[in-house]
């Protein structure tokens, strides 16, 4: 099944200079699938994502998860679709100090006034994938920039969303944490069918999606899917950046 269709999807920022952000994508993912968004910076990454999350509006062309147009939908009926229907992972992690772990994955439980029960089963199912069950009762400043941005994808997944949107989920973290919190979508992919899709200029990031859409000057520019070995994906990904323009030069640093 299709959780999200993109068709002729353009974006033009009106500003002084108008900037066209994107231009006629065509992009379809599949339930369960999870997918790299990858291109130079300015290439209108952030912008896609921001069509699919409802965050912005598109100029011309159609956005349908699960069959549906949230564009077309009223103020309080799209505020309850975004909660029930799409997660959200931030490079900072827009976690709340406040609260503890456990409260903080549950934040959007508590919105839709959910038994404490019920509430209690998916906290420990969903903490127990991402492997933060020891984690639950501290206050987010006294955990790891990893442990929390695996909290806050425990918090996106906890409503079992339709698809997760994560932008640069791995930019705030060293390598070492970016390959747990990787390691972590990745097993939530396989475990629970959850559909990802992000975006990252990391290669060895990206060599955990499936597959990799590259994107330049706003156009779909190039597609590659991964095979069984991750080692050549991640060569595969590097070969395609320098091809049609990454950021060649961080990438002589990078091993997998
Ligand atoms: N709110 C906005 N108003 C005007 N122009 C914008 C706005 N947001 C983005 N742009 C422009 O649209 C283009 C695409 O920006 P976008 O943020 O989608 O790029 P990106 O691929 O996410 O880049 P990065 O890798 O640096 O995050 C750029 O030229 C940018 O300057
Ligand atoms: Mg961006």
């Amino acid at each position: 099944m299709d959780v999200l269709q993109i068709k002729g999807l353009s974006k033009v920022y009106n500003g002084k200079v108008a900037t066209q952000a994107l231009t006629d994508i065509h992009l379809t993912i599949q339930q369960g699938e999870f997918v790299g968004i990858m291109g130079p910076s300015g290439s209108g990454k952030t912008t896609l994502l921001n069509m699919v999350s409802t965050i912005d509006e598109p100029s011309s062309g159609e956005v349908y998860i699960n069959g549906k147009n949230p564009y077309l939908m009223k103020r309080k009926e799209l505020a309850l679709f975004r909660r029930r229907e799409l997660g959200f992972v931030f490079q900072d992690f827009n976690l709340l100090d406040t609260l503890t772990v456990a409260e903080n994955i549950v934040l959007p439980l508590t919105l839709d006034s959910r038994r404490l029960k019920d509430m209690d089963r998916l906290l420990k199912r969903v903490a127990g994938r991402l492997n933060i069950t020891d984690i639950l009762n501290k206050r987010t400043y006294e955990i790891s920039g990893g442990q929390r941005q695996r909290t806050a994808i425990a918090r996106a997944m906890i409503t079992s969303p339709s698809i997760v949107l994560a932008d640069e989920p791995t930019g705030a973290l060293d390598s070492n944490s970016s390959r747990i919190v990787m390691e972590s979508l990745e097993n939530i992919n396989r475990e629970e069918g959850a559909t990802l899709m992000l975006v990252t200029h990391d290669p060895l990031a990206a060599s955990y999606c499936h597959r990799i859409v590259f994107i330049k000057d706003g156009k779909l520019a190039a597609e590659i899917h991964r095979g069984d070995s991750r080692q050549a994906f991640f060569q595969r990904i590097i070969d395609t950046l320098s091809f049609w323009g990454g950021n060649s030069n961080e990438l002589s640093a990078i091993r997998v």
